[in-house]
C-alpha cells in the first residue's frame, strides 16, 4: 500500500513539475510557480529579468528603428527586459506591458518602477518634513495615498523609502530621508513600507517598496553627493543599518544599492553588504536593484576595468537587477559561459525578481494597474488632496514664538506678506516631482488670501533664483538683485505684522544638490534685515529641504515657523497654522546647526574624554574657539500654541525590561499635541555609547488643564547595541533615562539595570 502511495505521489509530483502551465496556476504556491517558470527559461531570458531600462521612446508612437533605442526595443520584444522605469500613465504602461506579455516567448510581465518619493501627481510633504510629524499613522497613510495614485497611473513599484540616516545638512538628499536618528528612522521606514505595500501586494492600489540606498550613502564625506564613505563598524551597525533591517521586518520587497563606495568597495560590488549582511545574516528574500548606472560607474571608481568585469563583480556581490548600465544584458551570458559567474546565482536573482511579480499578481492580470477609469477617478482626486493637506499640517514645526506673535488674528490685523517663495506654486513640490503638474501647489499667498481676501498686502522683495529651474540643471541664485526691496519695505511699513516666506527653491535640495553654505540663499537675509529695520514684528516662514543656519533670524525675529516643502496643499496647511486653526506639533528630525563648520552635528554624539570646560579660558576641551558646541535648534525641538509640563518621572526594572512613566500636563487654555520623547544613556559599556539615544516616543493629544500618564517599556532591544563584530549585546549597568519634549529633555533619573 505504502509503495503504491509513493508511486502516485511521484507521478503527481513529476507531472506537476513538467506542467508547463503550472506558473499560470494561481492555486499553486508562489515558489512552485517561480520554479516552474524558471525551469522553462533560457539563460538569456533569466538574464533578461535582471535587466531594467528607462522609458526610452515615445511608447505609443512608432517603434525606434536605429541605434540604442532600437536595440532596447528589440530586447523588450525578445524577453530580455524584466523591468522599466519612468514609463507612466495607463496608456504608456499598457503599451510596453503588451509587448512583454504578448510578443515574448513566455509572456512574463514587466515590473514598472518610478520614484514615488512623496506622492505621484499630488504631492505630499517631502519625506524629511513628514518625519517632523513623528506621526507614524499619518506617514503610513501618506505612503498609502501615494501608492494608490501611482498605481492608478500604471506603476507597481516605487523606489522609496530612502532610509539613509544623515547627519549632514550639506547633503541635498537629506530632504528624502527621515533625518539623523536610527530609532525614529526605523519606525518611519516601516510605516512607509507598510503604507506603500499595504496588507496585500496583489491589491491594485498597492505597490512594491524599495529600501534604499544600501548602504552608507548619507555619510558621504563633506556632504558632497556620491562622495566616498568611510565609516567604522560601530556606526555601520548602530546607525546606518537599523532602518534597513526594519524595512525587512515590514516585508519590503526590494532594496536598492548605492552610488558610493563604502570603506573602499563600491556598494554595488560590495559582497559584504549585499550577500553577507543582507541576504545571509538578515535572510532577505527580495531582490536588489542597482542604482542608476552604478554597475558601470564601478569602472570610474577604479574598481572594475571594463563593463564585463563590472557585471561580474556586481552579480557576484548580490546586485540582482541592473538599472541602466546595460552590463547584465551585454555581459552576463558570456560570464556564465566562461565560468566566472555561476548559473545558480543567475537563477537566484531571476527567482527573486519573479517572486515579486507573482506577489504583485501580474501573472493573473498584467494590466491590473492599467485601468483608465481608475486613473481618471484617483489621480488628483479630492481624497488624495485631503490626505496631503492633513499630512502637511502635521509636519510644520514652530521653532520660536515670542510675545504670542502667532497665531495671527483673523480680524483687525494689517498683514504684509513678503517673499518670492510666498507666491511660488512650484517650490513646495520639492525636487522629486516628475509626475506633478508645474505650478500646481497652493501657495502661501493663496492660502492666506482665504483668511484675508484682498486685504492682504503682498510684495515679492527679491527673487531667490534666476531663470527656470528643473530636476537636472543647476539652480542659479540671485545674489545681487535687490531692486524690489523698496516696494517690500513700503508694504511692511503699513502692516501690523509681516509674514516673510524665505528659504530654498524646490530644486535646491535633492539629488546632486549639495551646499557648503546653509544661510538663507542669495539676498534673502539682507531682505529680512531691511524689513526688520522698518517693522520688527515679523513671522518668518521657512520653506526648505534641509536644516539651514539662521542665527540672525533666531536672535532678531520673534516667530519662526519651519514649513519645509509641503507639497500640493502647502499654502493651505501653512495658513491654517499661522491663523491658529491648526495647532502645530511637529518636532525636528534633524539638528539645525549654528554654523556649517559644526557639521556633522547630531544629538546622539559621544562624550569624548574632554567634554567640559576645565577652568575659565583653558582650551583643552572638545570645543570650538569661535562657536558653541550646541546646535541652534536641537533634534526633537518644536513648540505648540499650547504649553506642556513634565513631572513624576518613575523608572523601575521588571524582569529584563525597564518600565518608565511620566505625567505630562497641558498647562495652557488650548488643546494641543505633544511628542513625548524618551532617551537613554548607557553610562559605561564595552563600546562607548552616545550621551543620549532616542528609544521611545508617543504623540499624544492633551486637553487644556489635562494631565496624561505616559508609559514606556524599554526591552533588551532598546537597551542593547551592536559590538564591533556586528553582534547585538546587552550589558548590565547604570542607565540614565531622560524624558521631555525635545532631545534637550526636562526630566532625568538613573537606574541600575541587571540582566
Ligand atoms: C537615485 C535613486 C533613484 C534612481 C531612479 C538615482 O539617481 O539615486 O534614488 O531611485 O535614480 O530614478
Amino acid at each position: 500500500m505504502k509503495k503504491i502511495l509513493a508511486v502516485i505521489i511521484f507521478i503527481v509530483f513529476t507531472s506537476c513539475k513538467n506542467d508547463k502551465n503550472l506558473f499560470k496556476d494561481p492555486s499553486a504556491s508562489i515558489d512552485q510557480r517561480v520554479e516552474s517558470l524558471l525551469s522553462q527559461m533560457t539563460l538569456e531570458e533569466k538574464i533578461g529579468q535582471m535587466n531594467q531600462y528607462n522609458g526610452f521612446w515615445n511608447v505609443t508612437g512608432p517603434s525606434p528603428k536605429n541605434g540604442e533605442q532600437a536595440d532596447k526595443y528589440d530586447h523588450l520584444k525578445n524577453g530580455l527586459v524584466g523591468s522599466m522605469l519612468n514609463v507612466r500613465g495607463v496608456k504608456d504602461v499598457k503599451a510596453v506591458q503588451k509587448i512583454a506579455v504578448e510578443e515574448t516567448r513566455l509572456g512574463i510581465p514587466l515590473i514598472i518602477g518610478f520614484d514615488v518619493i512623496h506622492g505621484y501627481e499630488t504631492l505630499s510633504p517631502i519625506p524629511l518634513a513628514e518625519s517632523a510629524s513623528w506621526d507614524l499613522e499619518a506617514i503610513k497613510k501618506s505612503a498609502e495615498m501615494a501608492a494608490e495614485e501611482a498605481a492608478a497611473a500604471g506603476i507597481n513599484w516605487t523606489f522609496a523609502p530612502m532610509v539613509d540616516i544623515s547627519r549632514d545638512a550639506r547633503w541635498g538628499r537629506v530632504m528624502e530621508g527621515a533625518g539623523e536618528d536610527p530609532f525614529l528612522g526605523s519606525k518611519i521606514a516601516m510605516a512607509r513600507v507598510q503604507g506603500f505595500q499595504g496588507e496585500d501586494l496583489s491589491d491594485p492600489r498597492t505597490i512594491a517598496a524599495c529600501a534604499k540606498h544600501f548602504a552608507g550613502y548619507g555619510f558621504s564625506e563633506s556632504g558632497k553627493d556620491y562622495n566616498t564613505v568611510d565609516v567604522g563598524t560601530s556606526t555601520l551597525y548602530n546607525i546606518i543599518f537599523p532602518p534597513f533591517e526594519a524595512t525587512i521586518k515590514a516585508d519590503v520587497k526590494t532594496f536598492m544599492n548605492s552610488f558610493n563606495e563604502l570603506n573602499g568597495i563600491p556598494a554595488t560590488g560590495n559582497a559584504y553588504l549585499q550577500r553577507e549582511i543582507l541576504k545571509d545574516k538578515w535572510n532577505y528574500k527580495g531582490f536588489v536593484v542597482s542604482d542608476w548606472g552604478s554597475i558601470i560607474e564601478m569602472k570610474v571608481h577604479g574598481f572594475a576595468k571594463d563593463l564585463n568585469q563590472a557585471a561580474e563583480i556586481a552579480v557576484n556581490a548580490g546586485s540582482d537587477m541592473d538599472m541602466e548600465s546595460y552590463a547584465y544584458v551585454k555581459e552576463l551570458a558570456s560570464l556564465v559561459k566562461d565560468g566566472k559567474v555561476s548559473e545558480t546565482l543567475i537563477d537566484d536573482a531571476a527567482k527573486r525578481i519573479l517572486r515579486v511579480k507573482f506577489e504583485l499578481g501580474l501573472f493573473e492580470d498584467p494590466y491590473k494597474y492599467c485601468d483608465e477609469t481608475r486613473e481618471k477617478e484617483i489621480i488628483g482626486s479630492a481624497k488624495i488632496h485631503e490626505a496631503s493637506l492633513d499630512m502637511a499640517k502635521k509636519c510644520i514645526v514652530l521653532l520660536k514664538n515670542e510675545n504670542n506673535t502667532l497665531p495671527l488674528k483673523k480680524e483687525g490685523q494689517k498683514i504684509a506678506l513678503i517673499g518670492a517663495l510666498a507666491s511660488d506654486k512650484n517650490s513646495p513640490l520639492g525636487s522629486w516631482r516628475i509626475a506633478a503638474k508645474d505650478n500646481s501647489a497652493v501657495s502661501v499667498l493663496e492660502g492666506m488670501q482665504q483668511y484675508t481676501g484682498n486685504k492682504l498686502m503682498y510684495a515679492k522683495g527679491a527673487d531667490v533664483s534666476l531663470g527656470k529651474t528643473d530636476f537636472i540643471t543647476e539652480v542659479y541664485i540671485n545674489n545681487t538683485d535687490k531692486s524690489d526691496f523698496a516696494e517690500a519695505i513700503s508694504v511692511a511699513k503699513k502692516a501690523d505684522v509681516v509674514v516673510m516666506v524665505l528659504g530654498e527653491v524646490g530644486y535646491q535640495s535633492g539629488e546632486g544638490r549639495s551646499s557648503t553654505n546653509l544661510d538663507l540663499p542669495g539676498v534673502q537675509e539682507d531682505l529680512l534685515k531691511a524689513i526688520h529695520k522698518v517693522n520688527s514684528n515679523i513671522v518668518l516662514v521657512l520653506n526648505n529641504g534641509r536644516p539651514l543656519t539662521i542665527n540672525w533670524a533666531d536672535n532678531n525675529i520673534p516667530a519662526i515657523v519651519e514649513a519645509w516643502q509641503l507639497g500640493s496643499q502647502s499654502g493651505n496647511a501653512i495658513a491654517q497654522v499661522l491663523y491658529g486653526d491648526y495647532n502645530p506639533s511637529g518636532k525636528l528630525p534633524m539638528s539645525f546647526p549654528r554654523n556649517v563648520g559644526q557639521i556633522p552635528i547630531y544629538y546622539n554624539y559621544k562624550n569624548t574624554g574632554r567634554p567640559t570646560l576645565p577652568e575659565k579660558d583653558v582650551v583643552f576641551w572638545s570645543h570650538y574657539q569661535d562657536e558653541k558646541n550646541t546646535p541652534l535648534y536641537p533634534f526633537g525641538h518644536g513648540l505648540s500654541y499650547a504649553n506642556f509640563s513634565y513631572k513624576d518621572l518613575l523608572v523601575q526594572q521588571e524582569n529584563n525590561t525597564i518600565k518608565v512613566s511620566v505625567n505630562v500636563s497641558n498647562t495652557s487654555k488650548l488643546k494641543g499635541k505633544e511628542v513625548v520623547q524618551l532617551y537613554i544613556q548607557d553610562l559605561f559599556a564595552s563600546i562607548t555609547r552616545p550621551v543620549k539615544e532616542l528609544k521611545g516616543f508617543n504623540l499624544i493629544e492633551i486637553q487644556p488643564g489635562e494631565t496624561k500618564k505616559i508609559e514606556f517599556t524599554l526591552t533588551e532591544k532598546e537597551l542593547g547595541f551592536y559590538d564591533n563584530s556586528g553582534k547585538f549585546i546587552v550589558e548590565s549597568g547604570e542607565f540614565k533615562i531622560f524624558v521631555g519634549g525635545s532631545s534637550i529633555t526636562t526630566l532625568d533619573t538613573s537606574i541600575d539595570f541587571k540582566i
